[in-house]
């Protein structure tokens, strides 16, 4: 990082380094605003460093270690692979520098002055920063606060580390334990409980839930329970953790269930029951930026918190967290400081959790549109049906579905549980950002043979006429028919 020689005032302040912090401070710096970016650990905060990209780089390795394993099945005859986890971790990190690298350079090629240390508000236009070389204090214009969260513990089960441990740590293990207790099948329990699955560790997960996943489309944990169980993970719903009491090497984990009382023997244990913004400590309620009872920062849609010259994004705002989400919001941010109409509304956050299958929403699923009295017709296309799927050595589990408005035909869900979910959603962002109507997905031709097929045909199945699956009984109108209609 650059200690750079920053100026006493500068025009806007950015506090921390993370996806909603360097792209909010590039963004300013691209409309002519003099910037001071503030972090105290690392540029790219959780997402880069600890978060979303070390995670896919470990998930791509431990699914590849398990297409090998299956790579018989489709005529290659291989050894069976080994894990040097050393050697993994290290790949996993020269990713994360080289993409830290690059953000450092950008933010220098921008002009934004880049300072190490800790932050603390001090007024509504000043703030201090403890760095290795003392304290050194700013006084800004705005300041866009980017502070982001910290994983939860457990209510007197602190994470030690080494037996009990959070996602970080999880991301650069020194040895894989034979067993793995994860307990919270959300994102991160299940993105990295699956890791570990396949890199040969005896997974639970407990979840607290009486359901999996119940802001998913309802036909969507239904699969991911059936691909659980084989990968031989096991899954408890209806699981409260009572304790965690763990040796240096062992863990025993007391949960109870609506029908038992039980307890698991494991050598380590992730905690993934959700994260906390971090908003306490540096002084946001000494210059009067107003929190919310769970502890968010309060902004309106300029991202403006209740102090009009100080901005918050990302996790500390209340909302989905997620990387994107806050760099969005970054850029609105920045955008309203140099006097553009920006403002965050009628945002729609896609959703993707890395597990296999992958599985991606954006918009309501059905469930959703009913709570806000939409009607809506849906189409669901299984990716057994699709040729791409077949080619790729995969077996075809899950479907696309789209969910369009009855009345208007416009498209208001997308929800994919299957391979490359993850990639395919970003029609259905745009599908969903542009208010399209579902024919505008027919209409388009897809490339063939693709994986996007599936959205394709998923959007003619919401009149039947889906050409891959045999659905007796009327069909809608044919593509000829409303050509000449229109004519
Ligand atoms: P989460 O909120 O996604 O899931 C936490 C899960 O833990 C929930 O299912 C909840 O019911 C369960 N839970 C809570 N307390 C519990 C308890 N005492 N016992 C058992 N279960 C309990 O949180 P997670 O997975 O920790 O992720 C944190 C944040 O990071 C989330 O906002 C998530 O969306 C984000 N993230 C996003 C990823 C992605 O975009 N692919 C990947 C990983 C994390």
């Amino acid at each position: 990082m650059v200690m750079g020689d920053f100026a006493q005032g500068t025009q806007v302040a950015v506090i921390g380094g993370g996806t909603g912090g360097y792209v909010a401070a590039i963004r300013a710096a691209q409309l002519g605003l003099e910037v001071t970016l503030i972090e105290k650990t690392a540029l790219g905060g959780v997402c880069l460093n600890w978060g979303c990209i070390p995670s896919k780089a470990l998930i791509h390795v431990a699914s590849l270690k398990k297409q090998i394993e299956e790579a018989g099945a489709i005529g290659l005859v291989t050894a069976p692979p080994k894990v040097d986890l050393a050697a993994v971790i290290r790949w996993k990190d020269t990713i994360v520098d080289k993409l830290r690298k690059g953000i450092e350079s950008l933010l220098a090629g921008n002009g934004v002055t880049v300072v190490q240390g800790v932050a603390h508000l001090t007024g509504p236009a000043s703030l201090s920063v403890e760095t290795d070389k003392g304290v050194h204090r700013f006084e800004f214009e705005h300041a866009i606060l980017a502070t982001g969260s910290t994983a939860a513990e457990l209510p007197g089960m602190p994470r030690d580390g080494r037996i009990v441990i959070d996602s970080t740590d999880a991301l650069q293990p020194k040895s894989l334990p034979d067993q793995l207790a994860v307990i919270g099948a959300g994102a991160v329990g299940l993105e990295l409980g699956i890791v570990y699955a396949k890199l040969g560790t005896q997974v639970t997960i407990l979840e607290g839930a009486p359901r999996l996943l119940p802001m998913l489309d309802r036909q969507i944990p239904p699969v991911i329970e059936k691909s659980l169980k084989r990968m031989n993970i096991e899954l408890v719903l209806g699981a409260s953790v009572k304790s965690i009491d763990s040796t240096d090497r062992v863990a025993t984990v007391r949960y109870t269930t609506p029908d038992d009382e039980k307890r698991l023997e494991v050598d380590r244990v992730l905690v993934a029951v959700g994260r906390r913004p971090n908003t306490a400590d540096f002084g946001l309620e000494k210059v009067g930026v107003k929190l919310d009872k769970r502890g968010f920062v309060e902004v309106n849609k300029r991202m403006e918190t209740s102090v009009r010259n100080i901005f918050a994004v990302g996790d500390m705002v209340a909302g989905p967290m997620l990387a994107h989400r806050a760099s969005y919001q970054g850029k609105i941010a920045a955008e309203v400081i140099a006097g553009q109409p920006a403002a965050y509304e009628a945002v729609e956050v896609p959703l993707v959790i890395f597990s296999d299958p992958e599985i991606a929403m954006v918009g309501l699923t059905e469930e959703q549109a009913a709570e806000q009295g939409i009607k809506v017709r849906t189409g669901v296309f299984p990716f057994k049906a699709l040729g791409r799927t077949l080619t790729l050595g995969e077996e075809g589990v899950g479907f696309s579905k789209v969910v369009a408005d009855e009345e208007t035909g416009r498209v208001v869900g997308v929800h994919i549980v299957g391979p490359s979910a993850s990639d395919l959603i970003a029609e259905g962002c745009l599908a969903v950002a542009s208010a399209a109507h579902y024919e505008d997905l027919t209409l388009t031709m897809h490339a063939h043979p693709t994986l996007p097929e599936s959205i394709e045909e998923a959007a003619e199945q919401i009149e039947h006429h889906a050409i891959h699956i045999f659905s007796p009984g009327k069909k809608g109108p044919s593509l000829s028919r409303r050509e000449s209609e229109e004519l």
